[in-house]
């Protein structure tokens, strides 16, 4: 079945679900975009499209809307539309609910949420990156089939999730995305203080965050931990902790995370009880000036 999609909101995401769906055989029946400039390169790419600068005069063509606008201006594009019964309101925030789109449940059309589970950062990487990620689809059960149909033939695969569970799941995919790059901020901050430039460090880094992502690819949690906690290395890790004495803020992140993979270690069987609560002992209790305390 082809479907008939109109794009509010050309940008990032919005471009890059239109190429999608377009390549696999879904007519983009028209986009919108707030200016016209944002919408040329877009038009270049779908002849067929009919381009507005009104978002209510791109929805009104399509069988599907899909709302690729920020977050925080969902609730006012809803309610410049349109909507009628036999339409489907689609938006793409992670963390807010379908239900969000009053104006769109009231005129009697059906609301969704389909939020891609990928950083989209421009047309080219967008194409490259959306096989093979999920989409996290809050939808009821006729949504559903249809928009994890839409989500397989773009090399998707869909995710059911409910309203309420919106907000958790997407502080999880924030962790994983914006919480990585923070990782690396951090990383890179230390090597300041031994005179290491960032740009230096993240060229240096990069290849130990591909290769343990790769490591999760094969072995999966918990397997893919290596380092001095999964080896029960205790005074290694005392040795972090006094070097991160005077840091604060870094070592309040490093104390975060290892208590968690202390989890993972006894998950793997690889330290015994008693080393287990050695690692917590200094990991979960800062002494005052940062000392790390006896082993
Ligand atoms: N980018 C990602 O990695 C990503 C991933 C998953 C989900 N999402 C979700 O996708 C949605 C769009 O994000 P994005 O990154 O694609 O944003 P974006 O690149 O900033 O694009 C936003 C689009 O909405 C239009 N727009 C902005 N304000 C508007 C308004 N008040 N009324 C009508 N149109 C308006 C913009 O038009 P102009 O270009 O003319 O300003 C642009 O076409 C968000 O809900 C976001 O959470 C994004």
């Amino acid at each position: 079945m082809i479907v008939e999609i109109a794009i509010v909101g050309a940008g990032r995401l919005g471009t890059v679900l239109a190429v999608a769906f377009q390549r696999a055989g879904h007519r983009i029946v028209s986009a919108s975009t707030r200016t016209k400039e944002s919408a040329d390169g877009l038009a270049a790419l779908l002849p067929e499209c009919v381009f507005s600068t009104s978002a209510a005069a791109a929805a009104a063509l399509g069988e599907i809307v899909f709302l690729t606008v920020p977050d925080d201006t969902l609730k006012t594009v809803d309610a410049l539309i349109d909507w009628r019964p036999g339409q489907m309101a689609v938006h793409c925030a992670g963390a807010r609910p379908a239900g969000i789109l009053i104006h769109a449940m009231e005129s009697g059309s059906r609301t969704a949420g389909f939020h891609p589970l990928q950083s989209f950062a421009d047309l080219d990487a967008g194409l490259l990156n959306l096989p093979g990620s999920s989409i996290g689809i809050e939808a009821d059960d006729d949504g559903w089939s249809l928009l994890s149909g839409l989500a397989q033939v773009i090399g998707a695969t869909p995710l059911r999730i409910g309203p309420d569970d919106r907000a958790l799941y997407h502080a999880a995919s924030a962790l994983i995305s914006n919480g990585t790059v923070g990782l690396m901020a951090v990383a890179a901050e230390l090597w300041s203080k031994i005179g290491i430039p960032r740009d230096q460090a993240v060229a240096a880094l990069l290849p130990l965050l591909q290769g343990t992502v790769r490591n999760l690819d094969t072995v999966g949690l918990p397997d893919a931990l290596t380092g001095p906690i999964v080896r029960g290395d205790i005074g290694t890790v005392a040795g972090h902790l006094a070097a991160l004495a005077a840091l604060a803020r870094e070592q309040a992140v490093y104390r975060s995370i290892s208590t968690w993979l202390i989890d993972l270690a006894i998950e793997r069987g690889t330290i015994t009880t008693i080393q287990a609560e050695a690692l917590r002992s200094i990991l979960e209790q800062p002494k005052p000036g940062g000392d790390p305390g006896n082993l």
